[in-house]
C-alpha cells in the first residue's frame, strides 16, 4: 500500500468483479443498441477501459474532457469543456462513462448538453458514487460502489493529480492534503 494512504476502502479485486458485473449487465440492456460510449476524462479512463473490455456487444467510444471553471464557481455548475467529443451524438443512444458522482454538477451539465445536441438516449454508469456531495438531484443508471464521506483516490481519481494509478480505492491520510 502506498505511503500516503490510510486505508484500503475497495480492493483491486472488489473493483474487478463489479466491473465485470457492470459490463454483464450493459451487454444485456445495449445489445443491438450501438451505443456511443462517452469516457469523461480524466477520471474514468481507467474504469472506462475495464469497462468497455467487459462489454461484449458492438459499441463506439468518444471521450470528452471537462473542468469546473474553479473552485468558487463549482456550486454553479458551470463546466468548461477542455476537450469537446469528436462525433455527434445526434440520435444516439449514449452512454455516459465516469469514475465518481459527488454534487452531481458535472453530469448535470454534460446530460443536459447531450440532449439539448439531439442524443435519443442518455444514461450515466458510475463506478462510485458518493449520495452525501449532492448539490443537484441526479441519480446513475448503473452503479457500482456507494462511498461515504471520504476524501478517496485511486482507479483514475486524483488529488491535486496523483493516484490515479492505484489499482484499488484508498483514503488519503488527512495530512496529505491539510498541510
Ligand atoms: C471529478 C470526478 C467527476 C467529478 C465529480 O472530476 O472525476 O468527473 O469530479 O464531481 P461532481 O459530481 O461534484 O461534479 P474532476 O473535475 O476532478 O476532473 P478529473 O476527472 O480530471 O479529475
Ligand atoms: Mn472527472
Ligand atoms: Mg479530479
Amino acid at each position: 500500500m502506498q505511503n500516503d494512504i490510510q486505508e484500503v476502502l475497495i480492493s483491486e479485486e472488489e473493483i474487478q468483479s463489479k466491473v465485470k458485473e457492470l459490463g454483464a449487465t450493459l451487454s444485456a440492456d445495449y445489445a443491438n443498441r450501438n451505443p456511443l460510449v462517452i469516457c469523461v476524462l480524466k477520471g474514468a479512463f481507467i474504469f472506462m477501459a475495464d469497462l468497455v473490455k467487459n462489454i461484449t456487444v458492438p459499441v463506439e467510444m468518444d471521450f470528452m474532457a471537462v473542468s469546473s471553471y474553479g473552485a468558487s464557481t463549482k456550486s454553479s455548475g458551470v463546466v468548461k469543456i477542455i476537450k469537446d467529443l469528436d462525433v455527434s451524438v445526434e440520435g444516439r443512444e449514449v452512454l455516459i462513462v465516469e469514475d465518481i458522482i459527488d454534487s452531481g454538477l458535472t453530469l448535470s451539465y454534460l446530460i443536459e448538453l447531450l440532449e439539448n445536441r439531439g442524443a435519443e438516449t442518455v444514461r450515466v454508469v458510475t463506478l462510485f458514487d458518493k449520495p452525501s456531495g449532492r448539490k443537484v438531484e441526479l441519480e446513475a443508471h448503473y452503479t457500482g460502489f456507494d462511498i461515504p464521506d471520504a476524501f478517496i483516490v485511486g482507479y483514475g481519481l486524483d488529488y491535486a493529480e496523483h493516484y490515479r494509478n492505484l489499482p484499488y480505492i484508498g483514503i488519503l491520510k488527512p495530512e496529505i492534503y491539510t498541510s
